[in-house]
């Protein structure tokens, strides 16, 4: 029934399951981008006309629905970039370089550790990694074990990981990363589109947020700061709209947001984005969530029918991501032949290498859920896979 807010549904034949990757979008986010260009397109903290000022107000009442959602405490929180990719960098190349050491988790994204070897950290020398256990969990006495040792330490962690789904409890990480004085960014790409996130609830420093993972347009996201953090927090980009005054001899920047948010913005991305918050909240994530939970855990148990089926993980502490290898079969293989069938699925190594390095593995299939898919697509998926796997069998 979700479905029918999604226009792609209503044109492709495709049982898309790549949802980590990136969600469909609902109609209300593609009106409201066409709207803006069709009806106000103009830019924004500018020109002082009617359209100029109506863009400008509907850009920052986005600013305002995005500080709701996430319960951030202040508008000055929120700084619009182009996605969490753009966020981590953001906060790689400015605050965090004063830290000696960055912690991350065995489950990063390489986006959350190619940043940081950009500035020439790696492995025990200004990087360390969490060890996880055999079911992909998080090992809270590695990690404490590292906070003790690195006294001058920054946390960067994913909420959910990629690849394998897993949750980490990041309000327990937050708690014992603070015990030891050291502020933690969570990579919420992954957790939005599943789960309300509350950001003083959680007290998180800085929260990283994806526009097209939760229902929103591509190359639009968020960064939250902790407004304790904002006066710190140097940008790593500036031009225009970010300055009170220049002159040849120097520039005097805006307060946040406006010193972070330099150049022309994705204003009808950022419009568009608030559209997804508001479809969300209108549909309330208790529905979200009862609808995902049945059909991943029907997902997992029909998986659990399929012969030589190897997992990584449980589905214990996940959500959205289920990750799988067949015995004898070359993902890449499963994958064109999924694709031939028209099931939308990513095979590989999900741009999370070091795990898959770590599990002596090239990469996996990974079958992705949003709470608008249903039993009929993982029935097609389920029916698909037997054949792929029949016939690459021989
Ligand atoms: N990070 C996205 C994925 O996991 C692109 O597929």
């Amino acid at each position: 029934m979700f479905k029918n807010d999604f226009p792609y549904f209503n044109n492709s034949k495709v049982v898309y399951l790549d949802n980590a990757a990136t969600t469909q979008k609902p109609q209300v986010v593609i009106d409201a981008q066409v709207e803006y260009y069709t009806h106000y397109c103009a830019n924004t903290h500018r020109s002082s006309f009617s359209d100029a000022n109506k863009a400008t107000q509907q850009y920052e009442n986005a600013r305002t629905t995005l500080k709701n959602f996430i319960n951030a405490s202040k508008n000055e929180e929120i700084i619009f970039t182009k996605g969490v990719t753009e966020s981590i960098n953001f906060v790689a190349s400015s605050f965090a370089k004063k830290f000696d050491t960055i912690i991350i988790s065995s489950l990063e994204h390489h986006s959350n550790i190619v940043p940081w070897h950009m500035q020439g950290r790696v492995l025990n020398k200004g990087l360390e990694v969490v060890k996880c256990t055999p079911n992909l969990e998080f090992d809270f006495e590695d990690f404490e074990r590292l906070l003790q040792q690195h006294k001058n330490a920054f946390v960067s962690i994913t909420h959910i990981s990629n690849a394998f789904g897993t949750i980490h409890n990041i309000k327990a990480i937050i708690q014992l990363a603070h015990k030891y004085h050291t502020p933690v960014l969570i990579d919420g790409a992954q957790s939005l589109s599943h789960m309300p996130i509350d950001v003083q609830d959680l007290d998180a420093d800085f929260f990283a947020i994806s526009g097209h993972k939760t229902f929103g347009p591509t190359g639009v996201g968020a960064l939250y700061v902790k407004e304790k953090y904002l006066k710190e927090l140097a940008p790593y980009q500036t031009g225009g709209a970010t300055i009170q005054s220049v002159d040849y001899l120097g520039s005097v920047l805006l307060d946040s947001p406006y010193a972070f948010e330099a150049g022309t913005q994705n204003i009808a991305g950022v419009i568009g984005f608030a559209q997804a918050l508001e479809y969300l909240n209108h549909l309330g994530y208790d529905s979200i969530q009862k609808a995902e939970k049945q059909w991943y855990e029907y997902l997992d148990a029909q998986l659990h029918t399929i012969e030589d089926i190897v997992f990584y993980n449980t589905t214990h502490h996940a959500i959205g991501s289920r990750s799988f290898n067949i015995k004898g079969i070359i993902h890449d293989d499963i994958g064109i032949l999924l694709d031939k069938m028209n099931i939308a699925v990513r095979v590989g190594h999900h741009c999370a290498q070091p795990i898959m390095k770590a599990l002596n593995i090239k990469g996996t299939i990974r079958v992705s859920l949003a709470f608008y898919n249903d039993k009929k697509d993982i029935d097609a998926f389920i029916n698909a896979l037997k054949k792929a796997i029949s016939l690459l069998k021989g």
